[in-house]
């Protein structure tokens, strides 16, 4: 995982750095660095923890100068230490790495051998060793002495390299990890994503796979790894920079969840024709002939980029007529996972880069199956290996936890079943007007459910001393229960599970006592009344019963020790409704608890490491 910063230009590089780290810390946090340039030589900070740590210690030591490069790091080689932070100086370089270099080992034997000594456990402290050796060894620039060691790497990488000896420079480069670099006004940056670099430019070029790029001032060159000059397309990005702050919230996730109606809108802006009863998808490349040959639809993805791909299996069987497999991404790479030239596989994933996600496209794509990408960031991995995007379009989504991004791929999944069902005749113009009619209404909805966040927060008390929390649902509203579940034991570190309410009898009923939260999902649908019965059950034994429920249905008040009303709304768009409160109680029991709730302890936002 780990974010990676670079700036050359004319402002003072350490804050710009720091800054740009600011919006990459989703991406790891245990430990950050910065390398700066100062005009005579290379100075580095660097420390352990967040990256408040990192500007405390830059405030008692800071670094002058216009050139500089940072990493904010979750570890996978060496745990979170100083030493093990980046960047890694060596001689005349410094490098800072996003990535895995997975023949570390055989290159540090030799490096040993050679006389090169150790000062990390990490795998990046071997590319700064060579790039160091390849200076010594003749190579006339820094960037010709970043490929001759890039030319012996195995593995995944996106680096940023800083030369004594050219005080200008910075070398970047990527495979397998993403890199953007983009072009200021006398000043060039490059960073893990875009996020990093919006407060200085929009103009951006998304490096490829075996791009080394030589960044100064005035612009960039790139060549590949053997020095063939290359032309990427510069983009336009219209992200803005404040979509990445907080805007008045205590958390991103707070303000994310409360973005879910114009994120919703978001995503369903010129694609839902309510007059043909139709959805426009033209860019995931899914033509009227290619719908109809479909076979199946296989999804992969993972945590609750899975649940949004459960979801939608309700959907694709219903409406589009399709036989729906869905897997755990990271587990398609256990077994032989079958795929065929007739599989639609759709790779659910807002970041894009997540890895088990991306293997599994790989496996699809050489199989000949056609992938269609679900993704939230732009020019992501994911995307740019799939035959096509449909982008959720809900902005940058900087919580760890995933709240606003799991919505917005719900909507664009009942995009999807929608199309593909007018496209293969399953689906009529009645039904199809009828979903899309509701899920043009969702937002409203929305906006009635954050509208009750104050009473959600006071049943949080509730559950805030609990250990464990069990979750129910039937349908569609099962994986709502599994997302649920893994919303609350992600940042307030409660145990908590997600279970299809039809299970209850196979064995967690067991668990009921009145110690035992159950938060049940009883919307009135086709479920309701089986789920009558799974709650009369829990409070037989005693059971609390927190239960979202129907606006005016008795019943359930009756037999509820509490209550969260839904709105009335058509069944299609539930998960959409009733994933909120339950995004806002996640939410209220981390806060009260005091939590770290953007940065969970442990997680990063994108997962590119197995
Ligand atoms: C969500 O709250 C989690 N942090 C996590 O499960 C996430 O959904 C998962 O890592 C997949 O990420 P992706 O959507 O970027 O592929």
């Amino acid at each position: 995982m780990c974010g990676i910063v670079g700036y050359t230009g004319k402002s003072a590089a350490a804050p710009v750095v720091v800054e740009g780290l600011r919006r990459l810390e989703y991406r790891g946090y245990d430990s950050a660095g910065v390398a700066v340039h100062t005009g005579r030589g290379m100075e580095v900070v660097r420390a352990l923890g967040k990256l408040g740590k990192l500007s405390e210690a830059l405030a008692e030591r800071p670094l002058a100068g216009n050139v500089g490069i940072g990493h904010t790091r979750w570890a996978t080689h060496g745990r979170p230490s100083e030493e093990n932070a980046h960047p890694h100086v060596v001689g005349k370089v410094a490098v800072v790495h996003n990535g895995i270099i997975e023949n570390h080992r055989e290159l540090a034997h030799e490096l040993i051998a050679a006389g090169a000594r150790f000062s990390s456990d990490t795998d990046t402290e071997v590319i700064a060793h060579l790039v160091q050796q390849a200076l010594e060894d003749g190579a006339r620039t820094l960037h010709e002495a970043v490929r001759r060691a890039l030319g012996r790497v195995v593995g995944a990488y996106a680096i940023a390299v800083l030369g004594t000896d050219e005080p200008d420079v910075i070398v970047a480069a990527r495979h397998g990890s993403p890199l953007v670099i983009g072009f200021g006004e006398g000043e060039m940056l490059c960073g893990s994503d875009i996020s990093a670099l919006l407060s200085h430019t929009r103009d951006m070029v998304f490096l490829e796979d075996g791009d080394v790029a030589e960044l100064r001032p005035g612009g960039a060159t790139i060549t590949t790894v053997s020095g063939e000059p290359v032309s990427r397309a510069t983009k336009r990005i219209e992200w803005s920079a404040t979509m990445a702050e907080r805007g008045g919230y205590k958390h991103f996730m707070l303000k994310e969840i409360h973005e879910q109606p114009d994120a919703i809108a978001s995503t369903l802006r010129g694609r839902v024709d309510l007059e043909a009863s139709d959805v426009h998808a033209s860019e995931i490349g899914v033509t009227p002939e290619v719908a109809r040959a479909i076979r199946r639809v296989y999804i992969v993805a993972c945590g609750t980029s899975y649940h949004a791909g459960l979801v939608a299996k309700y959907w694709l069987e219903s409406l589009a007529k399709l036989p729906t497999v869905i897997e755990l991404a990271s587990e398609v790479a256990n077994r032989d996972a079958m795929f065929f030239e007739d599989d639609l596989v759709v790779a659910v994933s807002q970041s894009g880069e997540t890895f088990d996600t991306l293997g599994a496209v790989k496996a699809a794509k050489r199989a000949g199956a056609k992938v269609l990408a679900v993704a939230n960031v732009l020019e992501s991995a994911i995307p740019r290996l799939a035959d096509g995007t449909l982008y959720t379009r809900c902005g940058p989504e900087i919580g760890v936890a995933s709240t606003k991004c799991f919505t917005a791929q719900l909507a664009s999944l009942l995009l999807l079943a929608v199309y593909l069902g007018r496209r293969r005749g399953t689906l009529g113009e009645a039904i199809a007007g009828e979903v899309l009619k509701a899920l043009v209404a969702v937002p409203g909805h929305m906006h009635e459910l954050l509208g009750d966040a104050d009473y959600v927060r006071s049943i949080a008390t509730t559950l805030a001393n609990a250990k464990d929390v069990l979750f129910l649902g039937r349908g569609h509203n099962y994986p709502i229960a599994l997302e649920g579940a893994l919303k609350l034991k992600e940042i307030s570190y409660a145990h908590a599970e997600g279970y299809a309410a039809g299970e209850m009898k196979h064995g967690p009923i067991a668990l009921i006592d009145a110690e035992l939260p159950v938060v049940v999902i009883a919307p009135k649908d086709a479920t309701y009344d089986k789920m009558v019965g799974n709650v009369a059950e829990v409070r037989a034994r005693d059971g609390r019963v927190l239960a979202l429920a129907t606006k005016g249905d008795e019943a359930m008040h009756d037999l509820a020790t509490h209550i969260i009303w839904l709105p009335e709304a058509p069944s299609w768009v539930l998960p959409l409704l009733t994933v909120v409160p339950l995004q806002l109680l996640a939410y209220y029991v981390a806060a009260r608890k005091g939590h770290d709730v953007d940065q969970p302890r442990n997680l990063a936002k994108t997962v590119t490491v197995e």
